[in-house]
Formats: C-alpha cells, sequence, structure tokens
C-alpha cells in the first residue's frame, strides 16, 4: 500500500552518529573531494583515502577544526562525519599543531609516487593519519617507518599502530635517528637544509619530499603561533650520487627540530627574496657551485637551475 501524505510527511528519525556503512559512502566522497582538491588523479592515493579512518587516530570527538585566520572551532559533536572535510584538525592547538591539510598531503603523497612494497619513512607523523594513508598504499609487502619527535605523540602513533605488522612508530629526532634505507622518506615539519640522513638512506631512484620553511611567523605577533610563512616543499630524487630538485607547493607548516640552522635559515630567506624556485633541478652537497647557477647557496650545499 502507499504511504498516506500525513505517512510520507512524518520526520524521518536519524540516529546520533552516522553508521559506518554510511561513513563509508562519506569517506569514498570526501577522497574524491580531496584530490580534486589537490588537482590530482591517482588512483592508489584516493582509495588511501577512501578507506583510512581519520577518527581512529584523531581520538575522541568533539575536534577542534582550524577555520582561518587560527581560530579552533569544535566540531558539533563527535560524530566523525566531520572529519571528511578537506580541513586542518588540532592535535595540540596550544602549540599550533595540526592534523595536515588532505589536499596538501594527497598532493605530496602523489609527487613522491609510492609503489606497493617500497619503504616508505614518515618523519613528524604526528597521531598516525597520514602514516595509515602511506602504509595503506604500500600494503602489507612494503612497511613504513613513522618517527615522532614529540614524545606524547610517538606514543600515540604506536598505540594506534598496535598489531599492524607494516608499520614500525618511533620517537626521536627523524633529522638524526637511525632508520633502514628508503624509497620515500616524506617529511612533515619545516626545515632549513637537508637532513645528511635523509640524503644518505635515499634508495637509488627514491624520493624526498622535503618542506623547507624559513623563520617568518604568520603575523607580527611574537606570540603567534608559530607556523612557518615562507615556505617551499621541493621533491629530490636520488639517481646514483645525484640529487634532482623539483619545487612543487608553497606551504605554511609546523618546524623540523633538528633540521634548522642559521646559516641556512640567512640563506633560505634571501632565495625566498630572490624568487625564481620554481626553475631549481638540483640539490648539490657542496658548497663550491657558482653564485650564478644558485637559487639557495648554504656554506655545504645548495639549491641550483642546473
Ligand atoms: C605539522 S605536524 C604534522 C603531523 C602529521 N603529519 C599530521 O598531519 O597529522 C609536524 C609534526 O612533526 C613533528 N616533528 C618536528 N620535528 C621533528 C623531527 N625532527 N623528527 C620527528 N618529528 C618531528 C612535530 O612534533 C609534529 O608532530
Amino acid at each position: 500500500m502507499p504511504p498516506t501524505s500525513e505517512q510520507a510527511a512524518a520526520p524521518t528519525r536519524f540516529s546520533d552518529k552516522m553508521e559506518p556503512e554510511e561513513l563509508a559512502i562519506v569517506r569514498r566522497a570526501y577522497a574524491k573531494h580531496v584530490l580534486a582538491n589537490a588537482d590530482v588523479n591517482d588512483v592508489r592515493v584516493e582509495a588511501a583515502f577512501a578507506a583510512v579512518r581519520r577518527e581512529h587516530f584523531l581520538g575522541p570527538g568533539p575536534w577542534p577544526m582550524l577555520r582561518w585566520p587560527h581560530r579552533y572551532v569544535p566540531t558539533p559533536s563527535d560524530d566523525p562525519v566531520y572529519l571528511y572535510q578537506d580541513a586542518l584538525v588540532g592535535i595540540i592547538p596550544e602549540r599550533g599543531l595540526n592534523n595536515g591539510q588532505p589536499w596538501l598531503h594527497a598532493m605530496l603523497i602523489a609527487a613522491a609516487a609510492p609503489r606497493p612494497g617500497e619503504h616508505i619513512v614518515h618523519i613528524g607523523a604526528g597521531v598516525g593519519y597520514y602514516t595509515a594513508i602511506l602504509a595503506h598504499i604500500v600494503g602489507e609487502s612494503g612497511r613504513v617507518t613513522a618517527i615522532e619527535f614529540d614524545d606524547d605523540l610517538a606514543m600515540r602513533v604506536a598505540t594506534n599502530f598496535t598489531g599492524q605488522p607494516n608499520v614500525r612508530a618511533l620517537r626521536g629526532d627523524g633529522a638524526q635517528i637511525e632508520f633502514d634505507p628508503a624509497d620515500v622518506i616524506y617529511v612533515n615539519a619545516g626545515a632549513t637544509r637537508p637532513a645528511d640522513i635523509w640524503l644518505d638512506r635515499l634508495n637509488d631512484g627514491g624520493r624526498l619530499i622535503w618542506p623547507l620553511t624559513s623563520d617568518k611567523g604568520f603575523g607580527e605577533n611574537p606570540e603567534d603561533i608559530p607556523i612557518q610563512r615562507r615556505g617551499a616543499v621541493f621533491r629530490i630524487e636520488r639517481r646514483g650520487n645525484e640529487f634532482l630538485a623539483k619545487w612543487i607547493s608553497a606551504v605554511a607548516i609546523f618546524p623540523c627540530e633538528g633540521a634548522r640552522d642559521a646559516d641556512s635559515e640567512r640563506a633560505l630567506a634571501a632565495a625566498f627574496e630572490r624568487g625564481g624556485w620554481e626553475r631549481v633541478t638540483r640539490l648539490y652537497r657542496r658548497g663550491d657551485v657558482p653564485d650564478e647557477q644558485c637559487w639557495l647557496r648554504a656554506p655545504d650545499w645548495c639549491l641550483a637551475y642546473e
């Protein structure tokens, strides 16, 4: 029997939270939007964003969503549906430490081109959401080493991956700590220079995703959250003893402990003033490359045009 008009108008009762099967559909839509925003067409990256549950890593809600400029707004409830926005979520809001922008990570991960079976080193894992995206892409035949500097966060990463054999969580300085040779080194914090280990441990054909940021904060106020304003992400690819370099994107990101020094900071600030980062093609680990060949010239390394 067809419903009467009174029945048809009766309010539908929704449960407080979306059901897991509804969330799976929401996640598929989220993955499509994230990749579209990144202007990326990569089925492996899309499948990973559709599969990984962001709420598993961020812990119980409501969650603080970062709204521009620097205001955290709690989600209306602890329904994980609110996490499937292309938005930053505060992990430690008072330190400006966030779960990064999904479209930026989709773009950077696609640029790193990870493949099933590869070893990825993820530096600055936070609570592990993007570690999980990487682990999904390399699959059970690959593995991810996740390194996090902050004690509490490193513990959360370890807990979040309990029982997942293709992820190893380490606490420490990703610019110093020992790790196995890698096909991809995915750095999620702003450096002023390349750490030696990132270049030494990159396999032949391996790719380093490397954010470089200057010391300028977002505002004029010294109390401002120390996210870096002037930043550029480079993709470095190892070919034997050569390091090919390519600018990928501008970036504002939390600083990388252990991979910042005053000389490189000065060289970086001067390079940003000069412009021309998009023409960079090489990273050299020496200080004798002629000035006119360099975009950024630090005492013992440079980013150069050929
Ligand atoms: C911008 S947050 C990103 C967190 C995570 N990738 C995300 O999007 O959820 C940067 C992270 O890098 C960590 N970090 C900073 N310097 C580090 C270092 N030298 N080694 C490992 N982690 C570092 C910080 O503690 C912070 O958790």
